[in-house]
């Protein structure tokens, strides 16, 4: 470890861990996008809050910029470390730090990950609601400082909805302990969910305090089998009438025949263009039946036709595989992914338009649709045609979001719903925030982080 200003931070903390191997290199300085070669300085692995602040005030000193590290498994490039930053891994902070049985509150340390938030949940019989695939890889600081959403949000909300308190190291290296677990604090700007969201371009998340709810009675998971857009908002009305959704999930064919290439068990014995997975309560005879009910009528009104009830946890599980293994089976493809929202209503307009678009100016494209449509929030994979090079690839997915973009400003959407601005969608920021917006946001940077070392150039 031959550079200064290493020697100078091991001088200044002689227990930290740190690591210039150039395997952890390589696996921290990435995360799940795989456009940017890392390129990181080295990797620091602060072991509690004390040593992390002494990192970011050593930072501001020898101007070396910070990439804020959790699970790594976001897909907007916000933890990407390109341009010799350290990596602050938060790995070795990863400790559940206490259960208030009268608050309901989980206090964590950062780089726990969010299925062990969920476990310890349910040891307390309660349960922390914010769920996605990646629970097992993901951390509770990146899934914070990302304000991550994913498959329960029509019900729960997202990650900010669950932060009761937060502790921050400022790009000062200043120790904030915002919110304190209250429900009611009406004293000015709420500086807890400033972070929420800012993608490690403000500070470092060094301790969080979680709300944890009743788990819900028993629920059903269903699958249906849906001829067209329209009667999918049809079924998405209806269900959303009569049952308790947990979940309003939806993919296409092509998302379908991916996930069965990989293991996946088709229930139906016949192709169809949309799927929807949902899980509602179902607690007793009475909801089964209601459940049933809602089924009929969408097959008698032509908006369903087929489907499945998941008549056990493994069945259940089955069909959620079906949605939740779409990303990993689509992964060897290296697909270009986006992330978009729109309003709920303005689902299938946006839809034709982008697919009317994307057919005339790449018929061979692969183009796989999925996501949480009941919350308005699609996902968009593009997979590369055998016969076409890299390059040309590239260059026609950058078309596809120039389209992408023109189409959701049409429509009042978000360039980005749940996986952040980060690297990948920074040069469209413009298109969704205002001029306005983004120097206020710059404004509150300069504030948090006047010498610029937090996770620079993400977002803004
Ligand atoms: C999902 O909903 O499965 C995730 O956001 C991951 C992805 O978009 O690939
Ligand atoms: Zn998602």
């Amino acid at each position: 470890m031959t550079d200064t200003r290493l020697s100078e931070l091991i001088r200044l903390l002689p227990g930290l861990r740190l690591s210039t191997d150039p395997g952890d290199l390589e696996h921290y300085g990435r995360d799940w996008t795989r456009r940017w070669t890392p390129a990181p300085l080295a990797i620091a692995f602060p072991a509690d809050i004390a040593q992390v602040q002494a990192i970011v005030r050593w930072a501001n000193g020898a101007s070396v910029a910070i990439v804020p590290s959790g699970g790594r498994t976001g897909l907007s490039g916000g933890a990407v470390a390109a341009h010799g930053e350290l990596v602050v891994s938060l790995d070795r902070m990863n400790r559940i730090l206490g259960f208030d049985p009268i608050d309901r509150t989980l206090t964590v340390q950062p780089g726990i990950a969010l299925e062990a938030v969920q476990k310890a949940a349910r040891e307390h019989r309660l349960t922390y609601p914010v769920d996605f695939a990646a629970r097992g890889s993901c951390q509770i600081g990146g899934n914070i400082a990302t304000n991550a959403g994913g498959i329960r949000v029509i019900r729960y909300g997202n990650t900010r909805q669950w932060v009761a308190g937060l502790k921050v190291v400022t790009g000062q290296g200043d120790l904030l302990d915002l919110n304190r677990g209250l429900v009611k604090n009406a004293s000015g700007y709420d500086l807890r969910h400033l972070v929420i969201g800012s993608e490690g371009t403000l500070g470092i998340v060094v301790e969080a305090t979680l709300w944890l709810t009743s788990p819900p009675p028993e629920t059903q998971v269903m699958l249906l089998a849906v001829p067209a857009m329209d009667a999918l908002m049809k079924v998405f009305a209806e269900a959303r009438h009569r049952l308790r959704l947990e979940a309003f999930e939806f993919f296409t064919d092509r998302a379908l025949s991916h996930v069965t290439a990989h293991g996946g068990q088709d229930p139906f014995d016949t192709v169809h263009p949309y799927y929807v997975v949902t899980e509602f309560e179902a607690p007793d005879e009475a909801a089964k039946g209601e459940a049933l009910a809602f089924f009929e009528r969408c097959v008698a009104e032509g908006w369903v036709v087929d489907g499945v009830i998941a008549s056990s946890d493994a069945q259940a599980a089955a069909l959620w595989r079906l949605r939740e293994g779409i990303t990993e089976s689509l992964a060897t493809h290296k697909p270009y992914k986006n992330d978009v929202s729109v309003r709920i209503s303005a689902v299938p307009a946006f839809m034709d338009d982008m697919h009317r678009l994307l057919t005339a100016s790449y018929p061979d494209f692969d183009v796989v649709w999925f996501g949480h449509i009941g919350d308005g929030n699609l996902h968009i994979n593009v997979l590369k045609p055998a016969a076409l090079d890299n390059e040309a690839f590239v260059a026609q997915c950058e078309h596809v979001t120039a389209m992408l973009v023109d189409t959701l400003r049409r429509h009042g959407g978000s360039i980005s719903a749940e996986h952040g601005i980060g690297l990948v969608k920074k040069p469209w920021l413009g298109s969704v925030r205002s001029p306005e917006e983004i120097a206020l946001m710059r404004g509150i940077k300069a504030v948090w982080d006047p010498n610029g070392i937090m996770n620079p150039g993400k977002l803004l």
